[in-house]
């Protein structure tokens, strides 16, 4: 079975050698780096395209995982550039996403749009895959990351940021940090059997949650900050001998 890394905003290689390769989709074309390391391969893909051409709202998620499904993917680390909104995150964290609020509004969401594949539901007891999500803290550890915490991921639709009032809603709801991008791609993952797991870097105080002003420069160094421990620490799991019997992932699929 093979793996893969997505990167998400800052994240666009893992270095090691690799081969450019593109995958045809129905949805569309995705191009992937297959990465060699230790003879092992591992495909890597960046989530905005590898320039951050491709905004929050207009990804082509379903390309995208329908590609890692086509190259016989089943183990899938991610990474996620956020906002906190959790006093306890700041700026420069790194918190291991458990769980999500989903608030966008107009993205092809599924796979499964009925006719000849019938009506198929996805169970979301666990959309981040458990096994996955210990074998980073385990690793983590080892490798030096800290780990602030995990955090309820909050998914809006961009590509603008939220407001103030926004953001109080969201932290009064229960989420502790906000993207653009984790759903559908999580959803999706789920759909094809696959373990997926989203690792949150904080880049910033969501807008109004503190007096900061949401600032560039703090985004992009706080993604520097992690990149290498974070991608390397996905690497070193990716390459031992992962099981999809050890979580539900594979069975997620519920069909009436
Ligand atoms: N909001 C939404 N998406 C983000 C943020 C934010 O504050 N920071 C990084 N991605």
């Amino acid at each position: 079975m093979r793996r893969a890394i997505i990167g998400g905003t800052g994240v666009y290689n893992v270095g090691g050698k690799s081969t450019k390769k593109v995958i045809k989709t129905i949805y569309g074309s995705v191009e992937v780096d297959i990465v060699e390391i230790d003879n092992e391969e591992i495909i890597f893909l960046a989530r905005h395209g590898r320039d951050h051409s491709n905004p929050p709202h207009l990804i082509n998620y379903r390309a995208n995982m329908k590609a890692l499904d086509d190259l016989g993917v089943k183990f899938i680390y991610s990474t996620a550039a956020v906002g906190s909104c959790n006093n306890n995150f700041e700026p420069g964290d790194v918190v291991v996403i458990t769980d999500f609020i989903d608030f966008t509004k107009a993205r092809p969401i599924t796979f499964y749009d009925g006719g000849k594949q019938g009506v198929k539901h996805t169970d979301m007891s666990d959309p981040y895959c458990k096994n996955l999500r210990q074998e980073f803290g385990k690793k983590a550890r080892v490798n030096g990351i800290e780990i602030k915490g995990e955090a309820v991921y909050v998914c809006t639709e961009g590509p603008r940021f939220e407001t103030a009032s926004e953001i109080k809603m969201y932290s009064k709801l229960g989420g502790d940090v906000v993207g653009m991008t984790n759903v559908p791609e999580v959803v999706l993952a789920k759909e094809l059997g696959m373990c997926y797991s989203a690792i949150g870097i904080i880049t910033n105080w969501c807008t109004g949650y503190k007096k900061d002003v949401i600032n560039l420069h703090d985004i992009e160094g706080s993604i520097k900050k992690n990149k290498e421990l974070i991608t390397k620490t996905f690497i070193d799991i990716l390459r031992k001998d992962l099981k999809q019997e050890n979580c539900m992932c594979h069975k997620a699929i519920i069909e009436l």
